[in-house]
């Protein structure tokens, strides 16, 4: 890790990348290079072209901003792209702007960012670059961070703008950074897209020319539409090889990731807040701080920048606390019960947990107020006395004694009409006094760009959370925004209502996180709407999504996996038939996807059969034997579930032992043989399956594969084969398709 400065050039090395950039003899900061390190020197002779023909106005006619690579590029000065600030000057209402290289300085520490999710300083060193850019005759200036980590590749960035003239400006856009890629056009996008109980699907295209963006529109959640992230790779990059550039943004809410291919072949990447709908007044003096946003290269394919992010998401984002800290293995009621509980059953769940070997037990929506279904008390964060009759602290208190943690959920940000919150405050719901609101859910959305809201809502969760014996949260939230205004805004701050929205929701996470350290706070918002990394940084694992089916879940954890790591992705084991897809898949399966994720059962455990509950004891037992592996360890994608064979592995550090998810998806007749090549074990080492029986060396194991058993009899018994369904249990049609297993390598010399 270094940053140098080379006259006018700065050159900042990670691990084994190097990104240069220079201010040149009109002051503009152009983008040199992005990629794998050149250690020997580089002359920097082999610059891209800055002149072009045609009818293009220039400065003078051998320089065209739309065919130079920028930093931080900005619309009006001969670059027809779209560029990343965008501002208004409120005396003559134009909205040019020219941003010439002012200073430099560097600093051994990553910068706060206050009131908003960040990257955390932690004892690894790291470095930080600020390059100060400015339009003098504007009064605005532009401070450029570019953060280093010792222990990794990534790189962090952001933009500070700041009016310090002396009349007002209105920001129209501010990205947090660009990229531009020069001249070649042979790049291609992924992208996480979906919607609600599919989320995150990878999606893989190549490039054409004009803009392909995707971004958030919702408001209050980055979205199950589009995550807040992308790839870029060339046409031959895969898994393993190939360069693979990944992006993603710190932030919750509406978002934009775009990528622009001009006709002269330049590739722009940028990312940050939505400019949809959006709008910052800047007062003399005041400054606008934009979300950070993460780049990664490798040209060692995707899956090295996804492990690169998922270390970097578990050392330098989550909450400190958690980084190391087994996850619990958990029982959620909501499955199980929906509404229709009482304090009975769910003692009587807990006891069930415990004796399973399960470590907390959640009692998810319904404990409150008068909710008895979705269409009240949102807003009355204490007990429903009916169902809980000796209230949480009791409850909580009574299943603690069982030997197991007790965790709850709310949904904070949301009232219901029918609602004692409602009743004595029914302008803090977010309306627009012309229209009736739009409900979704039966619920509407708390203003939280008012501090009396978050200051309410922090003291009604904190109440509780200090009466009871609470290890964990469920924070959820299950609707987005519409009828965006505040009354509490002036008219020219009402764009500003969707990040001061968010801020608002920072300050709160942030209180009670750091006021309830010992906590563990699971975000969810209907299941994965809200999967990004501004909420990683308060809730160390997210709900991934409603949709429990294992088949399904194959696919979503795939392309989860993309940038976030096994830690953070919430995993339950459920009943059958599946309540969102109706399908029947074997407990074996259904334990052996959700192995890979953080880990839980969500359903009636009065209802599993006995011979079930074996199983679950020996998945639980097997979880806590290989959880550190799970969390701790490098995950390799082999087989994309696509392709009907989805494949997975997970090896340690030190490359001693590997765990593997192999599934047949559907049923063949007659079907063909696969082989499964397993990543990052030592090559000259020799390895031992107990499931399949063998002994093979390391570079076995990577090149010629192992070829999985057609027959069930083939596999042997072991402490596994509660995720074993291989071939289905024989002879049962309802368990004909989904086959899959788990089997454990382990380094015998
Ligand atoms: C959302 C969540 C579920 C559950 C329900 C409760 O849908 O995603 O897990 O908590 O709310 O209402």
């Amino acid at each position: 890790m270094s940053i140098a400065i080379e006259g006018s050039r700065f050159l900042i090395r990670t691990q084994k990348n190097l990104y240069v950039m220079e201010a040149d003899e009109h002051g503009l900061l152009r983008h040199v290079y992005y990629g794998k390190d050149i250690p020997l020197g580089a002359t920097f002779e082999l610059k891209c072209p800055t002149t072009a023909f045609g009818e293009s106005p220039s400065k003078n006619r051998s320089y065209y901003h739309h065919i130079i690579a920028q930093e931080y590029p900005v619309y009006g000065r001969s670059d027809f792209r779209q560029g990343v600030l965008h501002v208004r000057n409120d005396v003559h209402g134009d909205t040019l702007l020219n941003l010439i290289y002012k200073s430099y300085s560097l600093s051994q520490k990553t910068p706060n960012i206050k009131g908003q999710p960040c990257v955390r300083n932690t004892n690894s060193p790291s470095e930080t670059l600020t390059i100060t850019l400015a339009d003098e005759s504007l009064g605005v200036s532009v401070d450029l961070l570019y953060t280093i980590f010792e222990e990794s590749d990534v790189i962090v960035r952001s933009a500070v703008i700041k009016n310090n003239g002396s009349a007002s400006l209105e920001l129209l856009s501010a990205l947090s950074l660009a990229l531009d890629i020069p001249a070649d056009k042979r790049w291609e996008m992924i992208t996480l897209n979906g919607a609600w109980a599919r989320e995150r699907k990878t999606e893989r295209f190549p490039l054409t020319y004009g803009i392909h963006a995707i971004s958030s529109t919702q408001g209050n959640s980055s979205s199950n539409f589009h995550n807040p992230a992308c790839l870029l790779v060339r046409p031959e990059t895969t898994e393993n090889y190939g360069d693979a550039i990944a992006c993603s943004l710190i932030y919750s809410g509406n978002h934009q990731t775009q990528v622009e291919l001009n006709t002269f072949d330049h590739v722009r990447l940028s990312i940050g807040i939505n400019p949809f709908d959006f709008q910052w007044h800047l007062e003399p003096g005041e400054i606008f701080q934009t979300p950070q946003a993460v780049l990664c290269y490798s040209d060692e394919g995707i899956g090295a920048v996804s492990r690169e992010m998922h270390s970097f998401v578990q050392q330098r984002l989550i909450p400190p606390q958690w980084k190391d800290h087994p996850r619990y293995i958990l029982l959620n009621n909501w499955e199980g019960t929906y509404f229709d509980f009482d304090d009975r059953k769910i003692v009587s769940m807990a006891k069930d947990a415990a004796d399973l070997g399960i470590e907390l037990f959640v009692l998810d929506d319904g404990w409150f107020g008068q909710r008895n279904d979705d269409k009240t008390s949102l807003g009355d964060w204490f007990p429903n006395m009916e169902k809980i009759k000796s209230g949480i602290g009791d409850l909580s208190r009574r299943v603690s004694a069982l030997g197991i943690k007790f965790g709850l959920w709310f949904e904070p940000e949301m009232i219901s009409e029918d609602s004692e919150l409602f009743r004595k405050h029914p302008e803090w719901r977010i309306e627009c006094p012309r229209y009736k609101p739009c409900q979704g859910r039966n619920q509407y959305v708390l203003d939280l760009t008012r501090e009396e809201v978050v200051d309410y809502l922090y003291d009604s969760v904190a109440t509780i959370l200090k009466d009871s014996d609470i290890s964990y949260v469920k924070w959820d939230k299950n609707r987005n925004l519409t009828d965006i205004m505040s009354i509490a805004l002036p008219p020219q701050r009402q764009k500003e209502f969707t990040h001061r929205y968010m801020l608002g929701l920072y300050r709160l996470l942030d209180r009670l996180t750091s006021d309830f350290p010992h906590i563990l706070f699971e975000g969810c918002a209907s299941g994965g709407n809200r999967f990004d990394l501004g909420m990683l940084y308060y809730h160390p694992q997210i709900w991934a999504s409603d949709n429990t089916d294992a088949v399904q879940r194959l696919d979503i954890q795939w392309g989860t996996s993309m940038f976030y790591p096994l830690a953070s992705i919430g995993s339950h084991v459920s009943a059958i038939p599946n309540h969102q897809t109706s399908r029947h898949t074997s407990i074996q399966l259904r334990g052996a996807v959700a192995m890979f994720g953080t880990f839980g059962y969500e359903l009636d455990t009065e209802k599993i059969s006995i011979e079930d509950k074996e199983i679950v004891k020996q998945q639980v037992k097997a979880f806590k034997k290989y959880r550190q592996l799970i969390h701790q360890g490098e995950f390799h994608r082999i087989s994309d579930p696509d392709t009907n064979i989805a494949c997975w592995n997970v090896s340690s550090l030190d490359k001693s032992e590997a765990l593997v998810l192999a599934v047949r998806v559907i049923t063949q007749g007659n079907p063909g043989s696969f082989n499964v090549r397993v990543p990052n074990l030592i090559p000259d080492a020799l390895y031992r399956i107990d499931e399949l029986g063998i002994t093979a060396y390391g570079a076995e194991l990577a090149q010629m594969g192992i070829w999985m058993p057609m027959l069930r009899s083939q596999i042997k018994e072991t402490e596994l084969s509660c995720f074993c369904s291989w071939t289905a249990k024989e002879g049962d049609p309802s368990f004909a398709d989904f086959s899959g297993m788990i089997f454990h390598i382990i380094r015998i010399k």
